[in-house]
């Protein structure tokens, strides 16, 4: 079946084959490395992607399912320039990620920076249990994704 959907701000086109999941097919096709399969049970989190702005996890939707679908994934999130609101909240929250979880935790927290710049506590608290990892801990996590919501909405005001 031949889809076509977005990947990072580009209109892509491949043919994909009814077993293929997404994240192997952003894996092995489009060379997207900062998704990882690795639990492949939505899990671990280290799948995300964004789909149409919310994440979901690739290593459980079939590949087909991102027909006509907006993909982002850390790639094209990193070249945005509101993706310093999202580093910066984290390096000043003292969070120190691997190469598996910095990927999945700025999307999830972009994800919500689209939905709302004054995330409640539960939608913090949320975003940050969407990505398994036992390396920092939770209040920084918390803090991190608060300061990038506080930076976002000093950029949306100044713009
Ligand atoms: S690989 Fe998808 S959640 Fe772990
Ligand atoms: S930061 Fe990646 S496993 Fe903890």
């Amino acid at each position: 079946m031949i889809i076509s959907f977005y990947l990072n701000g580009q209109s892509v086109e491949i043919d994909t084959m009814p077993h293929h999941r997404a994240v192997d097919l952003l894996r092995d096709y489009f060379q997207i490395r900062s998704v990882h399969h690795n639990c492949g049970d939505a899990k671990c989190g280290s799948c995300l992607i964004l789909m149409d702005d919310y994440p979901v996890h690739s290593c459980l939707i079939p590949a087909f399912e991102l027909r006509f679908k907006m993909i982002w994934t850390m790639e094209g999130l990193s070249s945005q320039k509101s993706y310093s609101d999202i580093v910066t909240g984290f390096k000043t929250a003292n969070v120190q990620l691997c190469s598996t979880c910095a990927p999945a935790r700025a999307l999830v927290t972009e994800a919500l920076l689209r939905q709302t710049v004054r995330p409640s506590a539960e939608q913090v608290r949320e975003a940050a249990d969407s990505v398994r990892c036992g390396c920092s801990s939770t209040p920084r996590i918390l803090d991190a994704i608060l300061r990038s919501a506080h930076l976002r909405e000093k950029r949306i005001h100044v713009s």
